[in-house]
Formats: structure tokens, C-alpha cells, sequence
């Protein structure tokens, strides 16, 4: 008979007990990102980690990281693709360093509103670009909605010329700059954490930003006038490290995927609201006086914007800003 020698015995048990703890362990999921808890955002992943844990039992952990406190701007992409963290929505402006095409959702004045974007992010191209970064070891998972961009600043803003010589922080996005840099204002880069700080020290005199962002990082504190310019998009998408998602078991993967189109889902039916709900704060807060443009007004903006499409079609494509632009049919 086949005997087992006490020593072989001990190392079989340890063996099997290693298996068993393996087996017991958690897959860990940190989810960074850089905006408060109640945004659009930052209700997403709250709602994503308590759908995983609710539903993956003890086969999933996840962990969030709100406004910064683990990655922030510039550190969070570098960070997914070493895989100190595994899920990430970065604003669509944060990506150009890995695709030129998905600056098409910076284009100032190119969708006339939320459902227009939709339309665009729902489409076969739109859909394309959550693929188009795979090259590089990063899935998009889907497309979380923030909002329409107001400016602000700290005198009022209603015609270009306002806005000439004055200093405005933006994302780190070449069509941001030449944005600004076409009414003949001074951009600068800032990552999303200095924001608040660069306005209060006037390192910056304005900013862009939803209504969420600023009232959660309480910017309307420190700028006394927001234009409500509706005149570009901050939306975000949801990625993740590709070899990672692929390496997680199937049964795991297809349940996360299953809540992701959950979560998107509700993400995006109340950002709206969530924004609407802070204008008001703001406005009840009396800090700041929102100007709404007269449509001659706004017009004004968007011929003085505009021009910088052409600067950009080359490297987006013309067929895919052809693509965004009919989505606002
Ligand atoms: C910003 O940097 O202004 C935004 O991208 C922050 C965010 O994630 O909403």
C-alpha cells in the first residue's frame, strides 16, 4: 500500500490549506478617482462597489477612493496601467496621450445637449472608441455622464472679449488650450485637486467645470460669476486594465459587466439632476451671480470657439467629428 511519509503528509495539509486561503481570498478591486462623493462619479462607484459586493458575495472587494485621496490627475491612468488600481473614469479630456480621437468630446460647441452626446456615445463609433485604447492595455467599459460646462470666473463673462487676458485652468487637453487660447485667454493646465486653490490664490482667474464640480469643490466660494455657456461637455469613461478584466474569472467578469451596464444606467438617468440640484445650492448660497447668455451672446462664443475643430480634424478624423455633429439630429 502507498504510504504516506509524515513530512510529504504535512506539506499535502499545508498545500491544501494555502489552496483553500486562495481560494477564500477576495479579488481586490481599487477604484480611484478624483471628484467628491456626491457627484455623478462618485455616486457611480458607491453604487458599483455596493452592487459587487452585494452580488459577487465574498469573491469580490471593492475599494474606493474619492477626491484624489489615492491617485490623482496624471497619476491615476499610470496607476491603472501598473495595476495599483483596477477601475478609473477619467474626464474624455484626460486621454489624449493614448488616443488622439477621443479629444472629439472637447470640441467646443459640438453637442447642442446631454442626449445629443448620448446619442453619439451609443453609436457604432462611439462605441468603437471604448476599444480603441486596447492596443494599449486599456478597456472602456462605458461612458458616465457629468455635464454641459459653465464658465466661471471672477468678473462676468458674457461677450469673448471678457473673457482676453484672463487665466483659466483646464484638463490636461491640447483642444481645452486652444480653446481658451481662441478668445484670447491665458490656459493652464492644473490638475483637478489644485483647483479650488489655484482660484483662492489667483494663480487662475477662471475655470470650466459642471455645476457638480463646482459646487462639491465649493469653487463658487471663490468665483463670483458663473456663465452658464453650456458650451462643451464633461463626461467620462469608465476603464479598467485590459489584461486584468481578462484575467478575471468568467463567471466574476460577466456579473461585473452585467452591473457596469447597471450602473451607467443609473449614472446617467440622474447626473442631470445632480447638476440641476447644485446650481440651486449654488444660487442659494449667494456667492455667485449665474448669467444666462441671450442667444446672440452665445453665438458670439461659439463663432469665437469654433475654428478650433479645423485645428483638430486631422488628428481626430473629419469623419468621426461628422459623426458627433449628426448625433445633435
Ligand atoms: C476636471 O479635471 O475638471 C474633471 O475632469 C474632474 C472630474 O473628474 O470630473
Amino acid at each position: 500500500m502507498f504510504k504516506l511519509t509524515a513530512k510529504a503528509l504535512a506539506c499535502a495539509l499545508s498545500l491544501s490549506i494555502a489552496g483553500m486561503a486562495q481560494a477564500a481570498d477576495p479579488i481586490v478591486i481599487k477604484f480611484s478617482h478624483v471628484v467628491a462623493e456626491h457627484t455623478p462619479k462618485g455616486q457611480g462607484a458607491a453604487l458599483f462597489k455596493k452592487l459587487a459586493e452585494e452580488r459577487l458575495g465574498d469573491k469580490v472587494k471593492v475599494e474606493v477612493y474619492p477626491n484624489s485621496s489615492l491617485f490623482g490627475d496624471g497619476k491615476e491612468m499610470e496607476a491603472l496601467l501598473l495595476g495599483d488600481v483596477q477601475l478609473i473614469a477619467p474626464s474624455l479630456a484626460k486621454f489624449e496621450q493614448y488616443t488622439k480621437q477621443v479629444q472629439v468630446f472637447d470640441l467646443p460647441f459640438l453637442f447642442k445637449d446631454m442626449a445629443a452626446l448620448d446619442r453619439f456615445q451609443q453609436s457604432p463609433q462611439g462605441q468603437a472608441l471604448l476599444k480603441s485604447m486596447e492596443d494599449k492595455n486599456i478597456t472602456g467599459l462605458g461612458y458616465w455622464h457629468n455635464g454641459l460646462k459653465q464658465l466661471s470666473a471672477n468678473k462676468p463673462l458674457r461677450e469673448p472679449k471678457d473673457a482676453r487676458g484672463l487665466k483659466f485652468r483646464v484638463q490636461a487637453s491640447a483642444v481645452l488650450e486652444e480653446q481658451f487660447k481662441a478668445v484670447r485667454a491665458n490656459p493652464r493646465k492644473m490638475s483637478f485637486a489644485e483647483v479650488y486653490q489655484g482660484l483662492q490664490t489667483g494663480v487662475v482667474n477662471g475655470a470650466e467645470n459642471p455645476y457638480s464640480n463646482i459646487y462639491s469643490q465649493k469653487m463658487h466660494e471663490v468665483q463670483k460669476y458663473i456663465t452658464e455657456s453650456n458650451h462643451g461637455v464633461l463626461d467620462y469613461m469608465l476603464i479598467t486594465n485590459t489584461k486584468f478584466w481578462n484575467s478575471l474569472p468568467e463567471d466574476v467578469r460577466t456579473e461585473l459587466d452585467k452591473i457596469i451596464v447597471e450602473v451607467t444606467a443609473e449614472v446617467n438617468k440622474q447626473a442631470n439632476e445632480l447638476n440641476e440640484g447644485d446650481k440651486q445650492r449654488i444660487l442659494a448660497a449667494k456667492t455667485t451671480e449665474i448669467i444666462n447668455l441671450t442667444p446672440e451672446q452665445r453665438g458670439m462664443w461659439r463663432d469665437a470657439m469654433k475654428p478650433v475643430w479645423a485645428m483638430f480634424e486631422d488628428e481626430i478624423g473629419a469623419d468621426l467629428i461628422k459623426a458627433a455633429d449628426a448625433a445633435n439630429q
